[in-house]
């Protein structure tokens, strides 16, 4: 196909079920007349994900960000919260609206998650919880992160965000930390338009979030806790049912496509790719470490002179960011952050266009 004809290429497209799912769906909705308040299609939505991701309970929410303020505030933390500076902003803006302090612990170069070696060194006798990200859905040192938070009682949020379907030594990733956030959003493997849930293995603090996420309110109304609004719709519910069956065949796609970004850029020579777990991974992004920021600018411009729009995530390091105004440096992230770009990857993206995005990353380099 032409360049000058072809459709624009973006990094990501929602993976949308097909609509006549959705309305029947809304059908029913719309007779019942109930759009939210923990309403039929939220309590199916909840049940659903509880069956399907092995998890023992589960509470729908409005987003991630609300997901992880609301784990937050269920916790009781204050102070000082250890986090990533390679991360989404909302990791640290969630922490700063429930009036604590991100306090960021550098990542590793390989897996781009927080180093546990580097949590330790930013204990202090105000820290009151850690909150690691599974960036691009590859499992943190759960095993780790969770001695140093015994050691020194500490309590341990996982933003999820990028990690449904995951599963890590036998069980869903989701079930690791006192409690997991994560999100639903329009671009995540699984999406319902705007979404996202807690998990908790204990049931006092899953009764926590669901009073904490309806006002405060309990089960006969009375306002018993400091709550917010934190409920999901029916309309966004009933787009979670219909996007879950077909949430195999998503996963299945993605796997596949990313499989043939690698075999057509696994020995072009000068690309690094994430470390992962190859079965504890959902394939959801398809990262690629450039091998300095100008050569990152230069492969951008030559992308978009195609029409192909990928993007850099997480750029810059969140401790640049004048609203965290961290002063410290992190080079592991620093560097990271303005090295990574990811590549179109999504449902309706066909094989010949990774083909084609393929050649011309390599072309890229020989011109
Ligand atoms: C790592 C991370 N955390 C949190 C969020 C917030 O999720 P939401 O957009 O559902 O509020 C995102 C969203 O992209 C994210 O990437």
């Amino acid at each position: 196909m032409q360049d000058q004809i072809r459709k624009p290429i973006y990094v990501t497209q929602p993976s949308l079920p097909p609509l006549d799912e959705y309305t029947r769906i809304l059908e029913g909705v719309w007779e019942r007349g109930i759009l939210t308040h923990n309403g039929p299609m939220v309590q199916l939505l909840e049940k659903e994900l509880i069956d399907y991701l092995h998890v023992p309970n589960l509470v729908a929410v409005t987003n991630g960000t609300i997901a992880i303020q609301l784990a937050i505030r269920a916790l009781n933390l204050e102070g000082e919260i250890i986090t990533t500076p390679f991360t989404w902003i909302a990791t640290a803006s969630a922490i700063m609206w429930e009036k604590c302090r991100p306090v960021f612990a550098d990542v590793q170069p390989d897996t781009f998650n927080i180093d546990p070696q580097r949590i330790e060194e930013k204990i202090t006798d105000r820290t009151s919880a850690i909150i690691p990200v599974h960036v691009f859905s590859n499992p943190c040192d759960v095993e780790a992160i969770q001695k140093i938070a015994d050691k020194h009682n500490l309590k341990v949020i996982y933003d999820a965000a990028h990690a449904m379907c995951v599963d890590y030594n036998g069980k869903s990733l989701l079930e690791y930390g006192d409690i997991t956030a994560t999100s639903f959003h329009a671009t995540k493997i699984f999406q319902s338009g705007e979404g996202g849930a807690c998990i908790t293995k204990d049931r006092e603090l899953f009764e926590r979030l669901r009073r904490l996420r309806f006002f405060g309110h309990d089960e006969k109304k009375d306002i018993v806790d400091e709550g917010l609004n934190g409920k999901m719709t029916e309309v966004h519910a009933a787009l979670g049912l219909a996007s879950l069956k077909w949430l195999d065949k998503v996963l299945h796609d993605r796997r596949e496509k990313y499989e043939l970004y690698m075999s057509l850029l696994e020995n072009c020579g000068f690309i690094e790719f994430q470390n992962f777990p190859p079965d504890s991974y959902n394939y959801s992004y398809m990262p690629v470490l450039l091998e300095n920021e100008e050569q990152l600018l230069a492969l951008t411009e030559h992308l978009n002179g195609h029409n192909i729009y990928p993007r850099r995530y997480f750029h810059p390091s969140l401790n640049t960011v004048d609203v965290v105004s961290s002063k410290e440096h992190f080079p592991v992230a620093e560097d990271l952050a303005s090295r990574i770009l990811c590549l179109p990857l999504f449902y309706t993206l066909k094989k010949t266009d990774i083909e084609y995005i393929c050649g011309l990353i390599i072309n890229c380099r020989r011109r």
